[in-house]
């Protein structure tokens, strides 16, 4: 298969591209990659999909969302959250149909948080939560077969030196474990589904 990346290069992408790259053709591109795309910008991910034609999976292992205490955020602070790892990814989807082949695959990234809050992750709660939403409500309307799934691991044990402090008590996954969810998801037949890590 021909494989679109989006964070190819994370933790948790470039776990992803080491599972599937021995039997796929990756195309891995990120906003430094030479392949460049920035989720927060609808036009970058046309011209994304512009370049490389038709994929039979698209896999985002990227966005963000900011950290913040509930009382001290503002709108603009939940807007960059929607724009970014939300938006970002409903855009790949929209976008990326049509780019997409019979049968293909879409495979998003949420996390955690959307089933187990934690101090000051709101707004990665409500933007994880809201990324599962989508991948069920989407999977009943993609067309051609075109399936959809998202991944959502708890805390990475190789991202517990940047965030385990935001993670106190969580049992924490590694990227190759995750990775493999990943690769069902891709290689599969699912669609709808929820891949929980963790
Ligand atoms: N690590 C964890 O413990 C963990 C757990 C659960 C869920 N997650 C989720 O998994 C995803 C990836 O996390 P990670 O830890 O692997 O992050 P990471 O190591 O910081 O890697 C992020 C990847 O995405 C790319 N990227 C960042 N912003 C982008 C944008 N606006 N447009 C396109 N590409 C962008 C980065 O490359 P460039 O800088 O070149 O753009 C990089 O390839 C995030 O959504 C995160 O919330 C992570």
């Amino acid at each position: 298969m021909k494989i679109l990346v989006v964070g190819a290069s994370g933790t948790v992408g470039a776990a992803v591209v080491k599972a599937l790259q021995s039997r796929h053709e990756i195309l891995a591109a990120s906003r430094s990659s030479q392949l460049s795309v920035d989720l927060r910008d609808e036009a970058s991910i046309r011209d994304l999909y512009e370049r490389i034609g038709i994929v039979d999976a698209v896999v985002c292992a990227a966005g963000g969302a900011p950290f913040i205490s509930l009382p001290n955020a503002s709108a603009a602070d939940f807007e960059a959250g929607f724009a970014d790892k939300l938006g970002g990814q409903i855009n790949l989807v929209l976008h990326g149909i049509e780019h997409v082949s019979d049968r293909g695959s879409f495979t998003l990234i949420s996390g955690v948080l959307a089933r187990e809050p934690v101090a000051t992750g709101v707004i990665s709660s409500t933007v994880n939560g809201a990324v599962e939403a989508f991948v069920s409500a989407a999977a009943t309307e993609l067309p051609r077969g075109i399936r959809i799934n998202a991944v959502s691991p708890s805390v990475l044990t190789e991202s517990l030196g940047d965030y385990g402090d935001y993670f106190p008590g969580f049992e924490s996954v590694s990227a190759a474990n995750v990775s493999q969810a990943f690769v069902k998801s891709v290689q599969g037949v699912h669609t709808g589904r929820i891949h929980r890590i963790g």
